[in-house]
């Protein structure tokens, strides 16, 4: 029961000013992950880490126990803040990013004008997401011996293997069209660069918070329906993209290495299909050196992490399949060669929204202005792009980006949330009408770009 939960407010309006996607609303999507969704990824959560209990023992003896029994403990206390509608507290380990989540808390207070505490539902719901999964971050960190434990380590690994036909297919895909991809012309070349970046906007179907852990791995060959999903792209820029790619690789007169950094998303096909993406940039010329950014802790269930990203690209590198482990082989040699570089930043696992980058974290934004093209992966990037509102769907990409233009960039994302901007007068409406549930069901999607001038 939410105890202190204030009577249903009727949902706003959209607006021209957006409004921030708060739990309080009942009838909004926020509302329900908050209710229903995080609840039951905690529940998860705790069973995993009962479940690991005997390996714990026999790795730590009873010091591994009573470390489980404590993180669960602490587990259990969250969800029950959480259901109870609580006021959020301040993080109480020294983690090097709790000053900072501390300090997002108290900006949370000022905002609330002395209207009470900031709590689960009445706090935007970014924050008290993102909060949740630096909480359960937190209940591991802090116990050694289990403190490297990541409770979503299993479901990442099972969607890996469950999409191994999607793989194949993907991978065998690749590696005939790299035997050719000389005799190509410009024509060809564009449309397969097309083709890879369907495959990993529609990989963004994959993730597990989203289905609250539960399975959602590729399951059919990802090239085949490509056609037939055309119309569920609701912006689609991949002609900007392509001029871009082509037009800076004209213009470097200088030769420096055009860089294209992703900004990764989940773990499994999705990370799989961003890779393959990333090889087709470097073996067609259009790039010279991928960027890779992944989570430093485990995050909204089956994010990229190191450990993630190099155990895939091990995974692939000694898989039964030739294409596959071809695949690997060359991933690793581009590693090694430093022409692919794995990168994280304690930026992306703070609840802040991209527009206070260049305040919060300078040395990242920096960074990111080096790049010729940045492509941000996934539904959660796109709530920090667009500062997690409820636009009037008409707004300007550019315009709700709010200032954060560190190079051109584009989103690559399945809409899992209330979030969407750009699109044409009447688009959003009219899906509306005959789907009320479209701009969460992961159905429809967009490659949306912005030229940051
Ligand atoms: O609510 C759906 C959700 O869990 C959102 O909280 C979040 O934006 C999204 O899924 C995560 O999706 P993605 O992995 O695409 O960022
Ligand atoms: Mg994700």
């Amino acid at each position: 029961m939410l105890l202190r939960l204030s009577p249903p407010v009727p949902d706003r309006h959209r607006s021209w000013e957006g409004v921030i996607c708060v739990g309080v609303f009942h009838s909004s999507f926020a509302y329900f992950t908050i209710k229903d969704r995080l609840p039951q990824i905690l529940t998860r959560v705790i069973d995993t880490l009962h479940r690991h209990k005997n390996e714990f023992f026999e790795e730590h003896g009873e010091k591994g126990v009573e470390a489980e029994k404590r993180a669960i403990s602490f587990l259990s206390k969250l969800r029950n803040e959480l259901q109870t509608d609580k006021p959020v507290t301040p993080l109480e380990d020294e983690l090097p990013d709790a000053a900072l989540w501390n300090q997002y808390l108290d900006y949370q207070r000022n905002l609330s004008n002395g209207n009470g505490e900031p709590s689960w539902f009445q706090s935007p719901w970014l924050y008290v997401e993102c909060y949740m999964y630096r909480r359960i971050h937190a209940a591991l960190a802090q116990n050694p011996p289990i403190d490297n434990f990541d409770v979503f380590k299993e479901g990442k690994a099972q969607n890996f293997f469950e999409s191994q036909e999607a793989i194949i297919a993907l991978c065998t895909y690749f590696q005939e069209l790299v035997k050719n991809i000389k005799d190509l012309d410009k024509k060809q070349l564009q449309e397969e660069l097309f083709k890879l970046l369907q495959v990993s906007l529609w990989g963004n179907k994959c993730d597990l918070s989203f289905s609250a852990g539960q399975d959602s791995s590729q399951k059919c060959s990802p090239l085949q329906s490509l056609e037939n999903m055309i119309p569920y792209i609701l912006v689609n820029d991949m002609e900007k993209l392509w001029s871009l790619l082509v037009n800076v690789n004209k213009r470097n007169t200088e030769k420096r290495n055009v860089r294209v950094d992703i900004i990764l998303d989940n773990a499994g096909f999705e990370l799989v299909s961003d890779l393959v993406l990333a090889d087709f940039l470097l073996s067609s010329k259009l790039a010279d050196e991928v960027h890779f950014h992944g989570k430093s802790i485990p995050w909204y269930v089956s994010d990229t992490t190191k450990h993630d990203f190099n155990w895939t690209v091990k995974q692939m590198q000694s898989a039964n399949h030739m294409w596959m482990s071809r695949c690997g082989i060359n991933w690793e040699g581009n590693l090694k060669k430093g022409v692919w570089v794995y990168c994280d930043h304690m930026f992306w696992t703070l609840p802040h929204d991209f527009a206070s980058m260049a305040d919060i974290a300078p040395d990242l934004y920096a960074d990111l202005q080096k790049s010729n093209l940045l492509l941000f992966k996934g539904d959660l990037n796109y709530r920090k792009l667009t500062g997690d509102k409820k636009w009037e769907y008409t707004v300007p990409f550019h315009q709700a980006l709010n200032k954060f233009h560190p190079s051109p960039l584009c989103s690559l994302r399945t809409l899992k949330s209330d979030t969407q901007v750009g699109l044409k007068p009447g688009q959003g409406e009219k899906i509306q009408a005959s789907e009320p549930e479209w701009m969460v069901s992961g159905k429809y999607g967009v490659v949306q770009f912005d030229a940051a001038l």
